[in-house]
């Protein structure tokens, strides 16, 4: 079977822009940002964008095309092409499956979130909520977590979510050029089109309460922006500052290889893949720093911004947005494009974390893509409920730890060890060359070779250290969501368990085919 390919060079860049601008960009970043020292964490921020975030990229995008080459487009084949000798490898390749089909369980559900709440702003559905409080009711009512007089069941949730789950799935049965490209070439201009206009609808807000003048814009943006240097003697600051680009650029998670194996051998990863950092970039700290953040402090002012920034990301976005957005002129305009570009972020992005699995099944099993993709449906449906009806109960909580912040740390260290260790650094730099447009700066073979592993290390030691034991005793679980949360790990172990298994199963099969 010929494996698929992608129909344009804009159309990865898109697609791979597509994967990193995500929620991520326009919720995450901006609580990061705020609570972790303000502009001072723009410090480690960058440090870890130009020594993790960027070779990894370029690691991702080689090692991606490189394995495309042997017809794997999964870590699982990938890593066994790159060590041969080793048997074991391979296991650990299956993290690149298994986190982002775990990312994909609850990331999803998120996503029909916004795609609900872009038809509420224009329905005028949550006009009846004033308060932080009232707003607060509504979205519990609508997340099923309490009945009220806003929402007696999880019914419209649930009729979002079947919606969100199913033009996922249309997207990736119509394939690599078909469905993911040609979405992704519509949605990110438009994705930009409406960023820019929030953003400068949120610049010209000024000082909109003449009797409160310290709440302005410019105040709004000195909170987020204004340096708080102590921040930087804080290992934890250092810690979400690495992890928020892990997460943001979908790297070390197995997406962009399985992207990247759809280029042909002599395709450019060098200014492709800077491109698609340069796009996210713009999109998390110019777009992503100008909105939330500054728009809840002239609302809410210097005091309450504090507790709403330290409130999270889902509150910022849904409970403090929407009642901003009920305070401007056009505000059900407003805030319909607002939560439709999160559920254009959104979607490029989860189409991403679904490829690896539909990957691996048409390439280590010699499937159609028809039947991969029916296969992962009716799976990921499945798995999704745990994430929609326990939401309350630290399961979602915990699949985005797993899953997204401990599984890219884990598998970001074994791939750039494999690369520049195993692989070897010569035959390294030789491969991220081959047919680049531009060559990469000499210092990146040592960063490649020693920073980014040893400073992967360090995060993971030092997180093991300071973190581990509490995490992994449930230290900071309360005791009526403990059986929850075992439970999820549980069944994260199962998981791990069954794509092992059908790693094994796909191997025996292939030598068998080989003969002896
Ligand atoms: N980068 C996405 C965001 O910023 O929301 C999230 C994400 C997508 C993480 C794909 C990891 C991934 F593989």
């Amino acid at each position: 079977m010929k494996r698929q390919a992608w129909g344009t060079r804009l159309g990865i860049i898109m697609a791979v822009a597509g994967s990193a601008i995500g929620l991520g960009n326009f919720l995450r970043f901006p609580v990061q940002a705020a609570s972790n020292g303000g502009g001072a964490f723009m410090i480690p921020y960058f440090i870890s964008l130009f020594l993790l975030g960027i070779p990894l990229m370029w690691v991702e995008w080689t090692l991606g095309r490189y394995g495309g080459g042997f017809e794997h487009g999964t870590a699982p084949g990938i890593f066994h092409t790159m060590w041969q000798k080793n048997r074991f490898i391979k296991y650990f390749g299956v993290i690149g499956i298994f986190g982002p089909l775990v990312i994909f369980i609850y990331y999803t559900y998120i996503e029909s979130w916004t795609l609900a709440y872009s038809f509420f702003a224009l329905s005028g559905r949550y006009a009846g909520a004033t308060t932080q409080l009232s707003m607060q009711s509504f979205l519990k009512g609508f997340q099923g977590l309490e009945h009220n007089q806003y929402f007696s069941n999880l019914t419209p949730a649930y009729i979002f979510f079947i919606i969100t789950f199913l033009a996922n799935i249309t997207v990736i049965y119509y394939g690599i050029k078909g469905g993911i490209e040609k979405l992704c070439k519509v949605a990110m201009p438009l994705l930009f089109v409406f960023g820019i206009i929030i953003m400068i609808r949120v610049l010209a807000l000024g000082t909109p309460d003449p009797t409160r003048p310290t709440w302005s814009l410019i105040n709004g943006l000195g909170f987020l922006w204004n340096p708080n240097f102590s921040a930087l003697k804080s290992g934890r600051v250092w810690l979400a500052a690495a992890g928020q680009i892990f997460f943001t650029l979908s790297v070390g998670i197995g997406v962009i290889l399985t992207y990247a194996s759809y280029l042909s051998k002599g395709d450019d990863v060098v200014l492709s893949g800077l491109s698609a950092v340069s796009m996210n970039e713009f999109a998390e700290v110019i777009i992503g720093g100008s909105i939330v953040i500054p728009a809840a402090f002239v609302f809410f002012g210097p005091v309450d911004i504090g507790v709403i920034a330290k409130s999270g990301a889902f509150n910022l976005g849904f409970v403090t947005m929407p009642l901003i957005f009920e305070k401007i002129i056009f505000g059900a305009f407003f805030g319909c494009i607002w939560f439709l570009l999160l559920f254009l972020a959104g979607i490029t992005s989860s189409v991403s974390l679904a490829q690896p699995a539909v990957a691996f099944l048409e390439d280590e099993f010699n499937i159609t893509r028809a039947k991969a993709v029916s296969i992962f449906g009716i799976a990921t449906f499945i798995l999704c409920q745990p994430a929609i009806f326990l939401l309350g109960k630290g399961v979602v909580n915990e699949l985005d730890f797993w899953g997204g912040t401990f599984c890219l740390v884990l598998f970001a260290t074994v791939e750039i060890i494999l690369f520049a260790w195993i692989f070897g650094t010569e035959k390294a730099w030789e491969e991220i060359h081959r047919g680049a447009d531009m060559s990469v700066p000499k210092i990146y073979k040592f960063i490649i070779k020693y920073v980014t592993p040893l400073f992967l290390l360090f995060v993971l030691g030092f997180w093991l250290y300071q973190d581990g034991m509490p995490v992994i005793l449930m230290k900071n679980v309360s005791a009526s969501d403990k059986p929850f949360v075992f439970a999820t790990r549980l069944f994260l172990t199962i998981i791990f368990i069954v794509l092992a298994i059908m790693v094994k199963i796909a191997w025996r099969r292939k030598r068998k085919e080989v003969g002896p």
